[in-house]
């Protein structure tokens, strides 16, 4: 699925402003589902209010961000090569791909820009199976357990390392 921002007729999709950063906001399996999706661990919000989120922070931020989501590992793989071949920072939630999918793992580990995996829910305090990610070891870090906020924080943390990246302070990639 994809979402459009509904407040311009730009697809930012298909166009990019120059000299904004564009930051992929990627979901995988269930994602589309927030909202009707165990409420008590993942909350209300469905998926076109965490997109509207995320775009507000990207505005804040000078981000220009656009958000995805798929239940279909390949489609996910598909879209980490189009960041590493772009150069485009990526906010992930793998959702269940987090805890067995090495092919994921293996196309993140090409990145060229920042990535930083996200969790609604705490999968720390859950079942023991959510306890591995096996995409954290690929990532600039994780943020877990703030429901729509750890994309926003994730968000804040993207600029922050471009910004650093910009100005030659910051680690590669
Ligand atoms: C999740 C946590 C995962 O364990 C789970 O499989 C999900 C959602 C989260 O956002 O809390 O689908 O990634």
């Amino acid at each position: 699925m994809t979402t459009q921002d509904p407040g311009t007729t730009r697809d930012p999709e298909t166009t990019q402003d120059p000299g904004t950063t564009r930051v992929l906001v990627l979901n995988g399996p269930n994602l589309g589902r927030l909202g009707i999706r165990e409420p008590e661990v993942y909350g209300s919000a469905t998926l076109d209010d965490l997109a509207e989120a995320c775009r507000a922070t990207g505005r804040r931020l000078g981000l220009e961000i656009v958000v995805r989501q798929t239940d279909d590992e390949a489609e996910m793989i598909r879209w980490v090569h189009e960041a590493a071949d772009a150069r485009t920072p990526v906010v992930l939630n793998p959702a269940a791909f987090t805890h067995y999918s090495y092919a994921l793992r293996d196309a993140l580990a090409m990145r060229t820009a920042p990535l930083i995996e996200v969790h609604l829910s705490n999968p720390a305090a859950r079942e023991s199976f959510r306890h591995t990610s096996v995409v954290a070891g690929v990532a600039d870090g994780t943020v877990a357990g703030f429901g729509l906020l750890s994309y926003q924080l994730a968000l804040q943390a993207i600029a922050t390392l471009v910004a650093a990246r910009q100005a030659g302070t910051g680690a590669a990639p």
